[in-house]
């Protein structure tokens, strides 16, 4: 996510202890860092694509950019290159409103509309500028008046600081859905996205809520709701060190990401849903065109092939359309045949694996249309592809992944809605009740993410085990790869996922007394079918543990320990029974004492093949 630090004081220079601030926020990830300071004449701004060692330096650490009041960004770009253009802070045509942002303004681009037709003029891609612009608008002298109208236009997620040239005693911010935090010392008052950028000046903070606005000047702090009414907040002192500040009081960055994962899907879900229907304008593709696809291949690896594997059931099932998933490192050999009207997709969190670039580069050879669902914008993946579709999950800082991992699932969801669509395989009411599915798995994610202590004790059970197996059928054995993967990588414990039907052809000489076996059963036309292989593995002696759906209580009959998710579609499932098993993977890695973010062999990246 993106760093946001202000602050207005009553001598001390703005600009250092801004870029302080922001260093303390790089973990977040971020490809771009800029700040606006007022001097007493006017707003200063200095921003720059790349690190914020740049900033330092163009500054002098802050020194040449005089003034008491100001606010600094580090951008993880959404909507946008990584630019010295599309670098926060963003300004009015005037350059007397400056305005750094964390989130997505959903409705941007008809709000940026609107602003062309009244006259306005836009230097950058970003969704952010419309704020500046619209503020402008609707300023008549009260900032306050005008922050208010401007959060009453806007939809989506944002957490904002706010400067005005004519109001030089004062710094504004606002959030909805992404943290904002602010503080007041005797030096002056502070806005900042995470505690980690005040711990050095304060542990006293206040928590801006929803919708809320704060107007802070060097001696005081007030608060107001949307409605420019005054709010009562309490201060809150922080308990944390500095490094569990940065993992916002989670023990590792795993955990806090896996938290993240209902933000994740409702960030990449709602920008695509426009008065009910699938939009996804990045794709770049008509109607008819969709229609006139022949095939599908999904290339990937890891995760990201797991979740091509869920693709595949989803496409196949839903649009009738044929799919081929690869391992990329297995694909980019194997001389693919790719027809002229065949897309590729290729997906990957990094937008740097070697493997998943260099199936990319193969598939451009044979002269296919290369669409990348991807999380890091402006990567090489990015780059190179024709079509790319953003996965807004913000930067994922633990190798293992998770919320990418979940955004790249509903991403395929939306294209496979789409693509039935537009090949007259699903009517707009079919397609309507998909997406009322889609919109509900945020909460659903929520309400499972309670479940974790249970299955952290469940978990202790196994931190000695040696071999655990997965199995499940269709789209539950795509989950089973997933969940497999995510228990060895982390905890080092061998398993293995397997096609339940598949068990009998061998696997199961190996199950012996007291084996863990997983089995997910989510789909309902193959639920019988998997209760079966339930009961083959525990007539070796399994121990079974069942993911299964909410409802189906007879499976206590054979499971020896069950997980129920929520009722969705079966299409969706793998949103939902993931989390419990990304939850199983962390806690026997944590229960064995090991890194948990850090696994050993492992990258975040494998830039390499
Ligand atoms: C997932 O937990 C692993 N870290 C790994 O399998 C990862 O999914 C794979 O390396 C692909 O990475 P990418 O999505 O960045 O391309």
């Amino acid at each position: 996510m993106c760093g946001i630090v202000g602050f207005i004081g009553k001598k001390r220079q703005a600009a250092p202890i801004i870029l302080d601030g922001l260093s303390k926020l790089e973990y977040r990830g971020y490809d771009s860092a800029g700040m606006a300071v007022f001097d007493g004449d006017s707003i200063n701004v200095v921003k720059a694509a790349g690190r914020l060692d740049l900033l330092v330096s163009l500054t002098h650490g802050g020194e040449t950019t005089k003034g008491l009041a100001g606010i600094g960004h580090t951008r993880w770009a959404t909507h946008g290159q990584p630019t010295d253009i599309n670098a926060h802070p963003h300004l009015n045509g005037k350059g007397t409103i400056a305005v750094v942002h964390n989130g997505i303004i959903e409705n941007y681009m008809a709000l940026r509309k609107m602003l062309v037709g009244r006259g306005y003029e836009f230097k950058s891609e970003t969704d952010t500028e419309v704020i500046p612009q619209l503020l402008d608008l609707y300023y008549k002298g009260d900032p306050l008046e005008a922050i208010q109208k401007v959060l009453h236009r806007v939809e989506g997620s944002y957490s904002l600081g706010i400067i005005f040239a004519d109001h030089p005693n004062e710094l504004y911010a606002a959030r909805k859905s992404s943290p904002l935090i602010c503080a007041k010392t005797e030096e002056g008052a502070f806005i900042a996205s995470d505690v980690p950028a005040l711990l050095k000046y304060t542990r006293k903070v206040y928590y801006i809520g929803e919708e809320e606005i704060v107007r802070l000047s060097a001696d005081d702090i007030a608060f107001f709701d949307v409605d420019a009414l005054p709010v009562e907040k309490e201060e809150v002192e922080i308990k944390w060190d500095a490094e569990a500040a940065e993992k916002g009081g989670y023990e590792f960055f795993m955990i806090k990401e896996i938290y993240e994962e209902p933000r994740t899907v409702r960030d990449t879900i709602s920008p695509r849903i426009r008065d009910g229907k699938v939009v996804i304008e990045e794709l770049g593709l008509s109607d008819e065109e969709i229609a006139e696809v022949s095939r599908i291949h999904i290339v990937a690896c890891g995760s990201a092939y797991h979740a091509g594997v869920t693709g595949k059931y989803v496409f196949e099932g839903m649009a009738r359309i044929g799919v081929d998933v690869d391992i990329a490192s297995e694909f980019r050999y194997r001389k693919p045949i790719i027809g002229e009207k065949d897309l590729v997709i290729v997906i990957s969190q990094s937008g740097e694996t070697a493997d998943t670039l260099e199936a990319l580069r193969v598939s451009h050879q044979c002269g296919a249309t290369v669409l990348a669902i991807v999380n890091v914008v402006g990567s090489s993946i990015a780059r190179e592809a024709d079509k790319v579709m953003y996965t807004w999950a913000g930067p994922e800082i633990s190798v293992a992944t998770t919320k990418a991992y979940s955004a790249q699932l509903v991403s395929l969801y939306l294209l496979a809605i789409k693509f039935a669509l537009c090949r007259k395989q699903i009517t707009e009411e079919q397609a309507a009740g998909y997406i009322n599915d889609l919109k509900k798995l945020p909460e659903q994610i929520e309400l499972l993410l309670g479940g974790k202590e249970r299955l952290q004790r469940f978990a202790n059970r196994y931190i000695a085990a040696t071999d655990v197996f997965f199995i499940g059928r269709g789209i539950d054995y795509a989950i089973s790869l997933e969940g497999s993967l995510k228990l060895k990588e982390i905890s080092y414990v061998h398993s293995e996922a397997y096609a339940a039907g598949e068990l009998k052809h061998g696997t199961i000489s190996l199950i012996e007394e007291g084996t863990l076996v997983v089995a997910v059963a989510t789909q309902k036309e193959l639920y019988a079918k998997t209760v079966s292989n339930i009961v083959e593995v525990k007539a070796r002696g399994a121990f079974v543990l069942a993911v299964t759906n909410v409802g189906n209580t007879d499976i206590e009959t054979n499971a020896d320990y069950v997980i129920y998710i929520p009722e969705t579609n079966s299409y969706f499932a793998n949103s939902l029974a993931i989390i419990p098993l990304q939850l199983f993977g962390y806690y026997v890695s944590l229960g064995k004492g090991f890194d948990v973010d850090h696994p050993r062999n492992l990258a975040k990246s494998v830039t390499v093949e």
